[in-house]
């Protein structure tokens, strides 16, 4: 099987693959499609899936509502993507303050021969062994590659007008069919340049194009296709690829405290539980949070349903959301509404995205009426390439490739889930009614989009421009920005709303000062 996490990926890509009409698309189900619980004392009901409650530490799976099928009467004409990189062993932050002191405790009582008598759902641990290790930690894993690949195919079918035609090039060599087309530059993909990004990019290009495009791995052919790593540093491109990374003020830490305080909450009763079944073993109360990350990086490492922290319902419903919201009081201070820098670190991509989107090529469409896209012929009068990043471009989709920390922010730039209209976030209790869900935006490949819509008749098109989370489109904040087919916003209204954005939020040199 090839999409071994995406267990929600072959149901869609087969539901994908079944329509004819390349511009109605399918509903995308959100399908949630475990059936890896097993009996437990606490089986969370039904369909209920606890990786779709994990933050960032699930493989992908749509946002509730996702249905990427264009308004009546519209079609893409452009897209710009920003993609978490897909799944790792493990953060290496999350496996040294959570996992490994508990793996390095269970390892000990499991050498010095401790009790797993009456251990119920948790005697698998008798002869369990930790996947990840020092040399895995951020390393992509298999499932994880397999889903880069499977989201390159769903992309090609979802878009298939915005990417350079399958058959290009095709017919170059003397006297055979197919195309001749002489392009003048590559079709570009860009990644961070981090392993695992570089590796998701990779397996991303070998399920989007045909293998005459992808070259050597992966890395495009360098004639119809090249993969463009960006340097994590590198001054042109690094604010809007991984400007979390070029930001002094930049912090991973004011969430932390929130999110102890929140474990001192709800995870004393979880501990109890754990301390009944196996009382000889020196629980602390972090284990609470390092048994449900296992849960989640097992689920990606040996693939979902494979892994027993999750089959043997160690945990309630009720307290994978609990999880889910100690992942959120996190993120909250270090990439949203509640971290100052974050819209600062946002804007770059999102004023970069929306220069792309007005650039891209026009609209050109084939006698037959079909939309030709993907790609400039020579002649067309394209740009240096080796122009800046940001500069005038001659496709028309854009897919970056990042780190977890880029979406979020770019949601905190454009104003969406802002979670001061609502309230802040509280350490007793989980607010179900917060708009700041991290669970919807961050799992492994998890993504921000900016679509163009170009609707009405070819003579007098309009453009919109949605944005999408993981599949499901996202309203602008005010109401005469969301007033578009399908919670789009005219396109001269979100320019000049991104506009407005730069000048609140443009000055990142400014805000990335660290305070002394
Ligand atoms: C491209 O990026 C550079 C550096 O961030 C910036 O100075 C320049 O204004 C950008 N140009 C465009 C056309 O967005
Ligand atoms: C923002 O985008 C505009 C083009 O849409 C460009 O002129 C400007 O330089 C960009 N600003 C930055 C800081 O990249
Ligand atoms: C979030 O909402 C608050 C309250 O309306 C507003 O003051 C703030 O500017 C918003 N934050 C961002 C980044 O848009």
């Amino acid at each position: 099987m090839r999409f071994s996490t995406l267990g929600a990926g072959s149901v869609l890509l087969s539901s994908l693959c079944a329509t004819s009409h390349a511009y109605r698309l399918p509903q995308i189900p959100f399908s949630p499609s475990d059936d890896s619980l097993g009996t437990s004392p606490h089986p969370p009901p039904g369909d209920w899936n606890p990786l779709e409650h994990m933050s960032g530490i699930a493989p992908y799976h749509d946002a509730p509502g996702a249905d990427i099928t264009p308004p009546d009467g519209c079609e893409v004409t452009s897209v710009a993507f920003l993609v978490r990189h897909s799944c790792i062993y493990a953060n290496d932050d999350e496996w040294a303050d959570f996992m490994e002191p508990f793996v390095n405790r269970l390892e000990k009582y499991q050498q010095e021969g401790g009790s797993f008598q009456g251990a119920g759902p948790l005697a698998f641990l008798e002869n369990w062994e930790s996947p990840i290790n020092e040399g895995n930690l951020e390393a992509l894993t298999g499932p994880g590659a397999d889903d880069a690949f499977a989201f390159g195919k769903r992309l090609r079918k979802l878009y298939p007008h915005l990417f350079p035609p399958k058959d290009l090039g095709k017919g170059s060599s003397k006297g055979k069919k197919g195309r001749t087309d002489k392009v003048k530059e590559p079709f570009r993909i860009w990644t961070a340049n981090s392993n695992r990004d570089v590796g998701t990019a990779k397996a991303f290009i070998k399920g989007a194009f045909p293998k005459r495009h992808e070259g050597d791995d992966g890395e495009g052919d360098g004639k119809y296709l090249s993969l463009i790593k960006v340097n994590n540093k590198e001054a042109s491109w690094s604010s809007s690829l991984t400007p979390h990374k070029v930001c002094p003020a930049f912090t991973k830490e004011p969430g932390k405290p929130d999110a102890q305080e929140w474990l001192e909450h709800f995870g004393v009763a979880p501990l109890e539980r754990l301390k009944k079944l196996m009382p000889n073993f020196e629980w602390a109360l972090r284990d609470v949070i390092a048994l449900m990350m296992l849960c989640g990086y097992e689920s990606v490492i040996k693939g979902v349903g494979k892994t027993e922290f999750c089959k043997q319902g160690l945990f309630t419903a009720e307290e994978y959301s609990d999880f889910g919201y100690w992942n959120d009081l996190i993120y909250h201070k270090m990439t949203g509404y509640a971290a100052p820098v974050a819209p600062y670190l946002g804007i770059p991509w999102v004023n970069t995205s929306l220069h792309n989107l007005l650039e891209a090529p026009e609209h050109r469409h084939h006698r037959d009426g079909r939309p030709h896209l993907g790609l400039l012929k020579e002649g067309d009068g394209l740009p240096d390439p080796d122009r800046p990043p940001n500069a005038t471009h001659s496709q028309s989709l854009f897919v970056f490739f990042t780190h977890r920390e880029e979406p979020p922010v770019a949601l905190v730039a454009l104003g969406i889930w802002n979670q001061t209209t609502v309230g802040p976030l509280p350490t007793d209790h989980r607010p179900d009614n917060r708009v700041w869900k991290t669970s919807h935006v961050l799992p492994f490949l998890g993504h921000v989009a900016i679509e163009k819509l170009t609707c009405g008749s070819h003579k007098h098109p309009k453009d919109y421009a949605r944005i999408l989370v993981n599949g499901a489109a996202q309203p602008l904040p005010r109401e005469d920005l969301a007033d578009g087919p399908g919670k789009s916003c005219r396109m001269e209204r979100f320019t000049e709303y991104v506009r407005e954005r730069m000048e609140m939020f443009g000055d990142f040199e400014g805000a990335c000062k660290k305070a002394e």
